[in-house]
């Protein structure tokens, strides 16, 4: 006998469906659940073999399946006939490999007895049964920041993200730009919730910890986003202590990279801890990092403002480790790695000292297709994001 739970939310095909899998004599509905939250309780529960639910049901991704397979809960997703393709490519992305469209739901109780996935469906990547994709001891909180100037810090969060992930090391990218997130534009996440606004209201409500899973979004199997602000005044809405909640609660599951804001500057007028100061989110990353990387654009205005900032950045960091990543490097600048070496090492000590190559087409192609650079193809720029990556991820001397 299979059991299986039901999340819909509320489609068209959940009537049809329940009248097939009800009438099968395999099969017994445990539950229908109200949404993903419901689901993920009910899973904990270890009664159920099979999760039926809808691909477009809020708040479903990567953790959510993980955390069905934890329980070792199978799930098989309806998708809408119409998105097939997409639906297929989402799917794969978040972990699903049985699939089922909301016109052949004939096929529903044979996907939900059977243990294989339907021919058809080939995952991007190797499924995660059995396989736990995080170090079960959790990650580093990498906090990317760089000085005003857009010299390249959400390609370099979001691109060393994808290396991480790539490396089957569960990640989780969380955009705190007070000055309105990007990163799900550039990733191409449709979503109008904001992770970070969700997270917010629920680490007001104690309940962050808990629904965790329900903040993030997937963008591959071992990778998730935390969406940040959806319009830069909505800043105000994250109370002191949320960034830092989020990060420790996202730190004990994954490699945590932030994307920040530029500013450090305090807000002159703030008095202590009840209201938010705009560039709190930044200060609370930088604060919170186990190391920092420090993003600066290699023509001259970028290198004079990259050698400010390593000073000002001594300050906000306790004490944790800083690498500069020198982004944009071509020749027609006129100079070498060894000739910028020789300008922003003598400011601090660095743990390292990272070039990263000015590649239009590679950014190009990721941009416009709203993927990550890993996703795109081979590059140069992806090669020295690899490179900074195998960095970030060596074990530290001694
Ligand atoms: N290595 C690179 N090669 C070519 N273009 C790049 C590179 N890095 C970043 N860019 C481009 O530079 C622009 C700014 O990059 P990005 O958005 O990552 O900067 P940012 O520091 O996060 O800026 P903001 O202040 O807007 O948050 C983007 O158009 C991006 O595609
Ligand atoms: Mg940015």
């Amino acid at each position: 006998m299979i059991v299986v739970l039901v999340v819909a939310s509320g489609a068209a095909w959940e009537s049809a469906a329940l009248g097939l899998l009800t009438e099968h004599r395999d099969i017994v509905v445990l539950k229908r659940c109200v949404d993903v939250d419901d689901l993920v309780a009910s899973a904990s529960a270890g009664q159920a073999d099979v999760a039926v639910l809808g691909l477009d049901t809020p708040g479903l991704d990567v953790a959510v399946v993980e955390h069905l397979r934890r329980y070792a809960v199978r799930p098989v997703a309806v998708v809408p006939a119409q998105a097939l393709e997409p639906g297929r490519l989402r799917a794969a992305r978040i972990g699903i490999a049985a699939l089922v469209a909301d016109d052949d739901l004939d096929a529903l109780p044979d996907a939900v007895l059977s243990s294989e996935p339907p021919p058809g469906v080939e995952p991007s990547e190797p499924l995660l049964v059995g396989e736990p994709s995080s170090p079960a001891v959790g990650g580093r909180v990498l906090a990317v920041w760089g000085p005003a100037g857009a010299p390249g810090r959400t390609t370099v969060a979001a691109g060393l993200a994808a290396e991480l992930a790539r490396r089957r090391l569960r990640t989780v990218l969380v955009d705190a730009d007070p000055y309105g997130g990007c990163v799900a534009q550039q990733l191409g996440i449709l979503d109008e919730v904001s992770g970070l606004l969700s997270a917010a209201r629920l680490a007001t409500a104690g309940l962050l910890e808990e629904r965790f899973p329900s903040v993030q979004r997937a963008v591959g199997p071992h990778l998730s986003v935390v969406t940040g602000l959806p319009r830069a005044d909505r800043w105000v809405e994250v109370r002191p202590g949320a960034l830092e909640h989020l990060l420790d609660v996202a730190r004990e599951q994954a490699e945590v990279v932030v994307d920040t804001g530029f500013s450090l500057e305090e807000d002159p007028g703030q008095d202590f801890g009840s209201r938010p100061a705009r560039n709190q989110l930044t200060l609370a990353a930088l604060d919170a990092a186990d190391e920092v990387l420090v993003v600066g654009s290699a023509d001259p205005v970028g290198l004079s403002r990259l050698a400010r900032a390593l000073v000002d950045v001594r300050e906000q960091t306790a004490g944790a480790p800083v690498r500069v990543v020198v982004n944009r490097m071509r020749p027609s600048l006129g100079w070498s790695e060894k000739d910028i070496a020789g300008m922003v090492g003598g400011f601090t000590r660095l743990a390292g000292l990272h070039f990263l190559p000015d590649d239009r087409p590679a950014v190009d192609r990721a941009l416009v297709a709203g993927r990550t650079l890993v996703e795109s193809g081979d590059s140069p720029l992806l090669r020295a994001l690899g490179a900074l990556a195998d960095a970030v991820t060596a074990p530290a001397p001694g």
